[in-house]
């Protein structure tokens, strides 16, 4: 079977799924943490794969940067290949000099500039929020595995280059973490669906201090999330 943007056979993916941004991270995590995994798409070079980790089947696929990038391929694997429970493992930008770097954040919820969600939701303001269950077994993941985490909001932002005024202000003013491009799409389209989403994100740079991450010492840090989004799926799925 496929879609427009998947070609994979009916079954390939597990119910449950790691969304990096970039499909080098998924394949990253498909070798790294899950055993025996097949790669199931390569569509666009959205590389796909599907593993188990300790015994629970799981899948891992980019989404591509943006809402509406990852929108389609959130979509596609909801609808048509009965993905029921995503986690996003990404990047932002610290907002919050709380946050420091290359600690994580799970996301509660995610304000943003989109007007995709506005669309969704017949121009009203809609609050995407995680799931919870999900929210609270990554939050005793983490507790177990002894990393620290940020639980709060995310700004999701279709500007990566942006020239918007005062927007540092408005965000530290309202409480935002971190800025990152995908979130507040990922859990609009999960509460139509019915699904579960969560996002964990690692601050790569900090737009208040100016700091920024290498290469390198982001794939150090991306293991954290990583296993904390295993371990919450695994405890669900036991
Ligand atoms: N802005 C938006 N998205 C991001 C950033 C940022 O500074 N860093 C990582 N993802």
């Amino acid at each position: 079977m496929s879609t427009p943007h998947i070609h994979a056979p009916e079954g390939a993916f597990a119910e449950s799924i790691l969304l990096p941004g970039d499909p080098l991270r998924a394949r990253f995590i498909a070798e790294t943490f899950l055993e025996d995994p097949v790669q199931v798409n390569s569509v666009r070079n959205m590389f796909g794969y599907t593993g188990t980790y300790r015994g629970t089947p799981v899948s891992t696929m980019g989404t591509g940067m943006g809402v509406p990038s990852a929108a389609i391929y959130v979509t596609e694997l909801i609808r048509s290949y009965g993905v029921r429970r995503l986690v996003r493992v990404g990047t932002c930008g610290g907002i919050s000099t709380d946050v420091k770097m290359r600690e994580a954040i799970l996301a509660v919820g995610a304000s943003t500039d989109s007007l995709t969600n506005r669309t969704r939701y017949n121009g009203w303001d809609y609050a995407a929020t995680a799931n919870f269950e999900l929210l609270r077994a990554a939050a005793e993941a983490a507790a177990g595995l002894g990393i620290k985490t940020h639980v709060g909001n995310l700004h999701t932002s279709d500007l990566f280059y942006n020239s918007y005024q005062n927007a540092l202000d408005v965000w530290q003013r309202m409480g935002i973490l971190a800025v990152e491009m995908e979130t507040a799409g990922l859990y609009a389209i999960a509460a139509e669906e019915r699904a579960q989403a969560l996002s964990i994100v690692t601050v790569s740079d900090h737009l208040v201090t100016g700091e920024e991450t290498s290469s390198d010492e982001r794939e150090r840090t991306f293991g954290n999330m990583v296993r904390i989004a295993l371990e919450a799926i695994h405890s669900l799925s036991g």
